[in-house]
């Protein structure tokens, strides 16, 4: 018995020193230290040696098993700082593998389609402007021919940073935009007649939020301002857009519509783009809401000091969030300020 002791720690020394990296260690370690171990299936014997003999042979299996274990772990030490100095040597290092992937962001559906839609109206001269999301009650509303008794204001649930009417001069009243057709005033007074011009932006509204209503929301206004322009080329900058919306040419139909700065003002519907018996998205009416728009009211031109005898226009407002969830699919709007990363990272660059 004392023999095999010795034998094994001189057999198990002699193995820990010649494990030449970490896991050869470690399978060493499992022979010599484990459960099923070379010195447990010894200790295990001891109980068969005549009983005088079994301490002391107990306390040199026990010095054995201290020995095997500490040389072990000087062994680990030293494997360790080997490859530590390994690698600080640069040695082994291969420049030419792959790095770890790096997370990259995407766009925003907002913003893909916004770009999409600058870049195809500036194809056709546009110009993209940009107007302030707080904006006097003059611009948001009697520029545009909705003055301050006027019904239609109620249909824009105004969030008023100012009280309505107040301020030093009419119009002195200060709200966030409810809409993006501000910018068509400020444009107008700013570079006169001709214009082309289109303004994608925030607007805000005292909505209750549900799936298809948010307070904070984004539109496009267009605007084309020159001599004898009618709604044919109202038609043809709609049908334009929608090309490049989706691709494709979509059916499409004008109803009436009204609002206070377009005379006559229309709705335009296409042909839902994800069915034709009727689904989800058009309400099984085969038929969407793509945006309203109409001739520019000669008393907006008139307050912009663009003479309405000379020149006439025509207007729309897409509403971009809208577009956005048609585009991609999305069910809430809600999703789209939300900054949840499980909804953007479904849109990656
Ligand atoms: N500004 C309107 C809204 O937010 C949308 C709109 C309608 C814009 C007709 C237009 C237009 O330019 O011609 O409800």
């Amino acid at each position: 018995m004392r023999e095999r002791l010795e034998e094994l720690r001189r057999h198990g020394l002699a193995a820990v020193e010649g494990a030449s990296d970490e896991d050869a260690l470690r399978a060493q370690e499992i022979q010599l230290l484990g459960r099923n171990g070379a010195l447990t299936v010894l200790l295990r014997e001891l109980g068969s040696v005549p009983a005088e003999q079994r301490p002391q042979l107990g306390a040199a299996a026990n010095q054995i098993k201290d020995a095997l274990a500490a040389a072990i772990g000087a062994r680990r030490e030293a494997l360790r700082q080997a490859s530590l100095q390994r690698e600080l040597s640069g040695a082994g290092f291969d420049a030419s593998l792959p790095g770890p992937p790096l997370p990259s962001g995407g766009l925003h559906p907002l913003t893909r389609v916004s770009r999409e839609l600058e870049d195809l109206f500036t194809s056709m001269g546009y110009r993209v402007l940009d107007g302030p999301e707080v904006e006097t009650e003059e611009h948001n509303f009697d520029a545009l021919n909705i003055p301050q008794d006027h019904p239609a204001r109620d249909a824009f649930d105004t969030i008023w940073v100012t009280p309505p009417g107040s301020g030093a001069a009419r119009g002195g009243a200060v709200c966030l935009r409810t809409h993006t057709s501000p910018v068509q005033v400020r444009a107008l007074r700013r570079f006169g007649a001709p214009l082309r011009a289109i303004a994608p932006g925030r607007v805000f509204r005292q909505e209750t939020q549900d799936a298809s209503h948010d307070h904070t929301f984004h539109q496009m206004e267009g605007l084309v301002v020159d001599r004898g322009v009618g709604v044919a080329h109202m038609l043809h900058a709609m049908h334009a857009l929608l090309e490049g919306l989706f691709g494709r040419q979509l059916e499409t139909r004008l109803r009436p519509g009204y609002f206070p700065f377009v005379e006559p003002g229309f709705e335009l519907d296409a042909r839902c783009p994800f069915c034709s018996g009727g689904c989800r998205v058009c309400k099984q009416s085969t038929w969407v809401e793509l945006m309203p728009g109409g001739l520019v009211h000669p008393n907006v031109l008139r307050a912009c000091n663009v003479d309405p005898e000379v020149y006439s226009g025509f207007a729309f407002g897409l509403g971009l969030s809208r577009i956005a969830m048609l585009r991609y699919g999305i069910d809430d709007i809600r999703w789209m300020l939300s900054g949840d990363l499980r909804f953007l990272s479904q849109f990656p660059a």
